[in-house]
């Protein structure tokens, strides 16, 4: 338990070590770079001075930073541990005790550090094998490591345990190019003399249909499955002997899961299952030899969270108990989810289990539309003779119901646990208000960064999908990155889309990348730059503009000769847009045909992507592109406004969209900048402030409306609740957020569209407003630094407040009517400052760090004087 701030035993104190974007055991960096935070009462504390010590040697005196600040020692080398231990000196004095130590360890760094050979079973594609090696060890106990990947996913054991407690391990890459090698620490499994390492093997994402077309079963990476693993112990002298790898010693046979699909579910015979396989005493007689393969594929660690199982879900209801013998159930876990299904049960042998998973009811049917062609089901078919329990380890599904056909005698609800499964990022940012809707809303956001952060970002979790959708990511991850610490792992889906994006037709819709059609477009592939920046702005990572700068400037460059290069208009006319996708007016088989040209709204991103290079060059020292970019940015804007603005100042799309993108991403002369807020609000208004908007301009059209001095109008569209509005989905019975407006229409019934999911975060990128804006907690420098605290009360609510734990602790920012005044709170963590602006106020002013309370007249109740 931490200790209360005003503990009398420390001023000042260290807390949360820590590397990178991820746990420090098993890294891939040689020189990690470090962050930690400083807890302390002192009001307005600032760090002038931190002294790293790595492995008892004080290494280095730097100066104020604290987050992410380069490895002081020398780099590390493949295996090697090391102990940090921080402790910092403020501004005034005031110091610091050593942090509690950090424990730092290497994974393997080199190609040259692996031994093992990749070996595969020859089984055909949705087949499972079991691998598994005899082994003896003179030595065990200090420090035994198992270093393991695999072409398709694995679940390791060692002994008869499961090693570890990751899902679909390695996870999902660009598997062309590299794979995730994953080490856990299996001292404790590890025995002297001898041993058994098995490893179960299975499609997921190498091998298997993945895409919407469901004819197509394409070994989109390669025909064969394979593992590749490697213990090692730590010997006396601080060395590594390799005691166990995979080579052509190793043994394989079909696995009792008979069938695993990520899009189409698991069957799992438990009869088939041969006891012990993974212990020493277990004869493999009967078993095959496997192939050893070549394969050039690069291992690496992973750079953010496995995936995991995070929460239990209990059964909320039995809706439908079927025949009286109970066989048939219709059950209903409250909450749409993304994982799958554990079950206890006890009954006679060979009795088969059926699974299947939707997300919701139609007239109190379940309706699985919107899989399409996922068939989402799982099969299990019991050993009998006693007490049994299962989950499926290769799929996961996206659903709130679940049918259970087969079950054996009287089922009690406690006999079925939904294990929800995702990255396993940590929590940093929440919301709350007195409208007990949006705070549901609000919930239903979590849940859909929940089921979409599954090892890649996807568009959706449980349709014949689930694709690392470029565009969804690109409007969705500033709301991601206040929710939860996704650094680590956008980090790593961007290496992918480095490795994947082409020179000559740009980034894939898709990353990892298995579409064979595609050319990249507005929005979609400037992820490319979007995605890096937002990281940059919410987590202070420098080192992601850096890594990905060849990246965006490959695709700025792109864009720029597409748009007519060097001189004259810049202007991209002929290239694919997906527009604003699935605006509410879009037709149902055409989401790109909404209220906004969709050339309209790619030539706005043109203008911002190119606005963000000037940036992002200027900050790196890259002047010379600076220069460049800022040119062609001032060009793009100029042929915005000629092909875009018409004679009376108004958009050619008068639409949500159109405004809102042009405010937002300040593409007009300033005196046309109010005329543009005003006709946005009127549109708001004349639509009942219904919704008007996609992708694209739901991120950012309540924004636009209170940089341009309609804050009333933003509320009245964020507290709408006649569809469309956000709202008028959670009134619809939402519990994620859906991908069309109308996903469930006024009568109950479900869009007919096959592209209609109820789990796809987009629509919820309006949540960084609600953060920002509503509660008034952004970042003012990056990473939190300095924090703006700008609430902007509205009507409709009486209190709002968020909290984030940015890289330097704890910020809240919150306010609450109380009579004629309102009352702004803030929390600014140690080593921060905040620039302030108050409601009602136009100026600003700097606090320290601290806890701080402001009184201020309600603005609205002094508007209502006026009148
Ligand atoms: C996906 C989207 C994606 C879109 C682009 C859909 O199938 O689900 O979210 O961005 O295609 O066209």
């Amino acid at each position: 338990m931490s200790s209360p701030v005003t503990d009398a035993t420390y001023e000042v104190r260290v807390l949360d070590v820590r590397i990178e974007h991820r746990d420090p055991f098993g890294i891939g960096t040689s020189r990690p770079r470090l962050t930690w935070r400083t807890d302390t009462y002192i009001d307005g504390w600032r760090q002038a001075a931190a002294d790293i010590e790595i492995d008892g040697a004080v290494s280095s005196r730097i100066g104020p930073g604290c987050v992410l600040v380069d490895w002081p020692g020398a780099p590390l080398r493949s295996r090697q541990r090391a102990t940090v231990r921080v402790r910092v000196t403020g501004t005034d004095g005031s110091h610091s005790g050593w942090s509690a130590p950090l424990e730092v360890e290497a994974a393997l760094l080199t190609p040259a550090d692996w031994r093992a050979e990749w070996v595969s079973p020859a089984v055909s594609m949705e087949q499972t094998a079991l691998l598994r090696c005899d082994f003896d060890t003179p030595i065990a106990g200090d420090g035994a490591r198992l270093h393991i990947s695999s072409l398709g996913v694995f679940e390791a054991e060692l002994n008869g345990s499961v090693v570890g407690d990751h899902v679909l391990d390695p996870g999902w890459t660009s598997y062309r190019s590299r794979v995730v090698a994953e080490t856990f620490d299996v001292t404790d499994l590890l025995r002297r003399g001898r041993n058994t390492l098995g490893i179960r093997l299975a499609d997921g994402w190498f091998r298997g249909r993945l895409g919407a077309d469901a004819a197509a079963h394409p070994a989109h990476y390669g025909d064969r499955i394979a593992a590749i693993a490697q213990l090692d112990v730590v010997t006396d002298d601080g060395g590594a002997s390799t005691v166990c790898r995979t080579d052509a010693r190793w043994r394989w046979i079909h696995g009792a899961t008979t069938r695993a699909s990520i899009y189409d579910g698991e069957d799992h015979d438990a009869r088939a299952e041969p006891a012990g396989w993974s212990r020493p005493e277990f004869d493999d007689t009967g078993w095959f030899d496997v192939d050893v393969i070549e394969h050039d594929v690069v291992l690496v660690p992973r750079l953010g969270p496995p995936v995991r199982r995070t929460e239990e879900v209990e059964v909320a209801e039995v809706l439908d108990s079927g025949p009286s013998d109970g066989s048939r159930l219709l059950v209903d876990f409250g909450q749409n989810l993304v994982g799958r299904l554990r079950l206890d049960v006890d009954g006679p042998r060979g009795t088969t289990i059926e699974l299947r998973h939707v997300e919701v009811l139609e007239s109190g049917v379940p309706n699985a539309a919107s899989l399409r062609s996922a068939e989402a089901t799982d099969r299990y078919t019991l050993r009998g003779g006693g007490p049994e329990r299962w989950e499926p380890r290769f799929t996961f599904h996206g659903f709130r119901y679940a049918t259970v056909d087969g079950w054996p005698g009287r089922f009690d609800p406690g006999d079925l646990r939904a294990e929800v499964c995702h990255s396993d990022m940590t929590r940093t940012g929440w919301f709350s208000c007195d409208d007990p809707l949006l705070e549901r809303f609000h919930e239903n956001v979590v849940w859909g960064m929940r089921g979409n952060f599954l090892s890649v970002p996807t568009d959706c979790p449980q349709r014949d999908e689930r694709l690392g959708w470029t565009g969804d990511i690109a409007v969705f991850v500033p709301t991601a990155c206040f929710l939860f610490d996704c650094a680590g792992m956008l980090r790593s889906w961007l290496t992918d889309l480095a490795l994947e994006q082409r020179d000559d037709i740009g980034v894939p819709w898709v990353v990892p990348n298995v579409l064979d059609q595609w050319i990249g477009c507005s929005v979609w592939g400037d992820a490319a730059v979007t995605v890096p920046w937002t990281i940059y702005d919410r987590f202070g990572d420098a080192g992601v503009l850096e890594d990905q700068y060849d990246s965006m400037s490959r695709w700025a460059d792109l864009i720029v000769g597409w748009a007519g290069g060097d001189d004259g208009d810049l202007h991209l006319e002929w290239v694919f847009q997906f527009g604003d996708w699935l605006d509410p007016t879009a037709p149902g088989d055409d989401p790109s045909a909404g209220a906004t040209d969709k050339h309209l709204v790619g030539n706005a991103a043109l203008c911002r992507t190119l606005d963000l290079m000037r940036r992002i060059a200027a900050l790196l020292g890259r002047d010379g592109d600076a220069e460049r970019y800022a040119q062609l940015h001032e060009r793009a804007r100029s042929s915005f406004v000629r092909s875009y603005l018409t004679a009376d100042g108004l958009l050619t799309s008068d639409a949500q969209t159109a405004y809102a993108i042009a405010i937002a991403w300040d593409l007009l002369p300033d005196d046309l900048r109010t005329v543009a807020g005003t006709r946005l609000a009127e549109l708001v208004r004349s639509a009942g402030h219904r919704i008007g908007t996609g992708f694209v301009g739901t991120p950012l059209v309540c924004d636009a409306l209170c940089d341009t001095g309609h804050v009333a109008d933003a509320y009245s569209l964020i507290l709408q609740t006649e569809a469309p509005s956000w709202l008028g989905t959670v009134g619809r019975g939402a519990t994620t957020v859906w991908e069309r407006w109308d996903a469930i229409r006024a009568d109950g019934s479900l869009h007919p569209a096959a592209m209609t999911s109820f789990n796809h975060y987009a629509f919820g990128a309006v949540a960084d407003w609600l953060h920002r804006s509503v509660a008034g907690l952004a970042p003012d420098q990056p990473g939190y630094r300095r924090l703006r605290v700008r609430p902007l009360p509205g009507p409709g609510l009486d209190r709002a407040a968020a909290q984030h734990d940015t890289p330097y602790g704890r910020a809240e920012v919150g306010w609450e009517r109380n009579g004629g005044h309102i009352r702004v709170s803030a929390v600014v963590p140690p080593n921060t400052t905040a620039r302030v602006e108050l409601p009602g106020s136009t100026t600003s002013f700097d606090v320290g760090a601290g806890r701080h309370h402001w009184d201020v007249q309600d603005p609205s109740r002094a508007v209502e004087a006026q009148r």
